[in-house]
């Protein structure tokens, strides 16, 4: 989808790069708003210096994971709205936006079930060994693989938000017990899930799988000290933002077999090519936590939504 830039139609720069392949609903929507659209030229997530290239004649930008520091901000001298389609705002200097007045929104509720699904998917997966056994019949193995039960053991929820609490929900059927850390709990919604709120040490000590649901931090939660507290043969799983986890520190925990294996769908540098990939314990998937067709449809459409919005506020 592109168009030639014309007089007094707001210019949005669709940097996304996978929109519009879950459904065409929110690209009719885009163009049915009258914008003239830049395309995401390279197909994939947009380096620093193309999304700074592209953005300085966008008067709007409808935005995945890629780098919105400030020094790309300030190239983009008539940016009104930044719309994220997705939650995270970790790319984003939210505090260089504000001081330059631009509008930023995201779709916060869309893809809960999607990245919970998947997180409980990727569970199932590390405990049953099926990556491995799936990987070994692809290479004519026929090879079964001693698993362990989800039902009767201990799940920790590090960060009880939207994503966190439906994942709660998902164990129920399970008989699982649960336990939570947050920073802010909320004695209703324990109540209401089942679920004991604990200190972060008691969780990593307690838990026989340890699932991470939280904004990204500019230091790593869990690293030697927290991977060093976890139950001996326990699973780690971070399906929110990679740089919560030490890659090297969790290397080194499962290759000696401290632990029993891990699900990462997150990475501090994506994409990802680090030895992780070498330990067969471990299941790896590409940050595609929303990659569930109906998710993805709503986040774009809530996004081109938002655009259409934010950009209204400014006539
Ligand atoms: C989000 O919405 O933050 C997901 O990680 C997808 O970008």
């Amino acid at each position: 989808m592109s168009s030639t830039p014309s007089k007094g139609r707001p210019t949005v720069l669709l940097s996304v790069s996978s929109f519009g392949a879950a459904g065409d609903g929110p690209v009719r929507l885009l163009e049915s708003a009258g914008f003239d659209v830049i395309p995401n030229p390279h197909g994939r997530k947009l380096r620093e210096e193309e999304i700074a290239e592209l953005i300085v004649d966008a008067d709007a930008v409808i935005a995945g994971t890629e780098p919105l520091n400030a020094a790309v901000l300030e190239r983009a001298g008539r940016l009104r709205v930044i719309s994220r389609v997705g939650v995270g705002l970790e790319n984003v200097d939210l505090n260089a936006a504000l001081r330059m007045g631009i509008v930023v929104r995201n779709t916060p509720e869309a893809l809960t079930d999607a990245v919970a699904e998947l997180t409980l998917g990727g569970l199932l997966s590390v405990l049953r060994q099926i990556g491995r056994m799936d990987r070994d019949m692809h290479a004519g193995a026929w090879e079964r693989r001693m698993g362990g039960l989800l039902r009767g053991r201990t799940v920790g929820i590090v960060g009880l938000g939207r994503i966190g609490r439906r994942l709660a929900e998902l164990l129920h059927p399970f008989e699982v017990r649960i336990i939570a850390s947050d920073r802010a709990p909320d004695a209703g919604v324990a109540a209401h899930l089942g679920v004991t709120y604990v200190e972060l040490d008691e969780l990593l000590a307690e838990s026989d799988v340890v699932s991470l649901h939280l904004p990204g931090m500019s230091d790593a939660l869990i690293g030697e000290r927290e991977l060093a507290l976890m139950k001996p043969g326990s699973i780690l799983i971070n399906a929110s933002r990679g740089g919560l986890v030490d890659e090297a520190a969790l290397h080194a925990a499962i290759a000696e077999d401290r632990l029993a294996g891990a699900y990462l769908d997150t990475f501090a540098t994506e994409p990802y090519d680090g030895p992780l990939r070498e330990l067969p314990t471990v299941i790896l998937t590409p940050h595609a936590g929303s990659y569930a067709a109906e998710a993805r449809e709503r986040m774009e459409t809530e996004a081109v939504q938002n655009l259409v919005d934010a950009l209204e506020e400014f006539q």
